[in-house]
């Protein structure tokens, strides 16, 4: 019997006592990840996932979200969904009811989540209205309610895309995607992953944290991995399954979270760079690594009394 860990990314410990508390009872992985990322989506100061995080360049918020188990390495994932608030149980439920496909995405993947009864709500909160007109005060040549400037491809809203993306950079204090592992007491290893994604990004753009292998990965047999931060580089360096690449050839979790970041940070990339990762192994080691110094991440074993919080070792 396995002792149970359950690990996050930075505001984590939104759900992740819930989620400890599932595994404590003999729950499984899978309810544990599920459990809580739902928390951390329904926090309403949290403006990186669920209600109330970050639109996309028309002012809609649109989520990513995707879950992995590890023995099987069954994959769901769903992207670009509006206005369903706990993305994370649609992903579930597309693992559990559609085993045919691995990713829904827009209109298909509300159609799924109607179907299956999930509530519809509003996304957006004063506060995250707030931050994106500040974000994004209309330029001169912007028409009113329309934030985008012409068709995907054209180069004048590339240009005021890589303007506007630029302005936005990282604050103090825990930013972005979260990422929740889990290692319940049968051994099995489940990672899931839920965000707004890229801020202010171009409509329909979907990140790495509905895709396997980039900002989810999980393998019972070397450990699961997970990404936060700036999804393309996840995408273009394959981040979760490098690290996880690198736990099969036997590397340490934060030795093989610190190749992968190198790896992916040697990427040319004009737009802000920072990619953080974090890993699990099946007998409970983990790590975590990040560009930032003052990075950390949520642990909590069958023994701890509270979410203990981890410095990343910085890239
Ligand atoms: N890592 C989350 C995203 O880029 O959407």
């Amino acid at each position: 019997m396995a002792s149970p860990v359950i690990i996050g990314s930075e505001r984590s410990e939104a759900g992740l006592a819930q989620g400890m508390a599932i595994l404590r009872q003999g729950g499984s992985a899978l309810d544990a990840v599920e459990a809580t990322l739902r928390l951390c989506e329904d926090n309403l100061a949290d403006h990186y996932v669920g209600t109330g995080g970050l639109a996309n360049a028309r002012g809609e918020v649109e989520l990513d979200a995707s879950i992995m188990i590890g023995s099987t390495r069954a994959f769901a994932g769903v992207g670009a969904v509006k206005n369903y608030p706990n993305p994370i149980s649609i992903a579930r439920k597309v693992l559990e009811l559609l085993p045919q496909h691995c990713l829904l995405v827009g209109e298909g993947a509300e159609l799924f989540a109607h179907e299956n009864g999930f509530a519809k709500a509003e996304l957006s909160t004063p506060e995250s209205l707030a931050l994106f007109r500040e974000a994004l005060k209309p330029s001169e040549n912007s028409v009113e309610g329309v934030r985008t400037l012409a068709a995907a491809g054209d180069e004048a809203y590339r240009e005021k895309a890589i303007e506007l993306v630029n302005r936005f950079l990282p604050h103090e204090g825990p930013w972005g995607t979260i990422n929740v592992l889990a290692l319940d007491e049968a051994g099995e290893l489940v990672c899931g992953v839920s965000t707004s994604g890229y801020p202010w990004k171009y409509p329909g753009r979907v990140g790495d944290s509905a895709l396997p292998g980039t900002g989810n990965y999980s393998d019972i047999r070397y450990g699961a991995a997970a990404c936060t931060g700036r999804g393309e580089l996840s995408m273009r360096a394959l981040g979760a399954r490098t690290v996880v690449d690198g736990l099969a050839r036997g590397l340490d979790p934060t030795e093989a979270c610190l190749e992968m970041l190198r790896e992916a940070s040697a990427l040319p990339d004009a737009f802000r760079a920072e990619l953080r990762t974090l890993c699990l192994t099946p007998d409970g080691r983990h790590g975590a690594a990040a560009g930032q110094a003052t990075a950390t991440y949520s642990v909590m074993t069958a023994t701890s009394t509270e979410v203990e919080i981890h410095p990343r070792t910085q890239l």
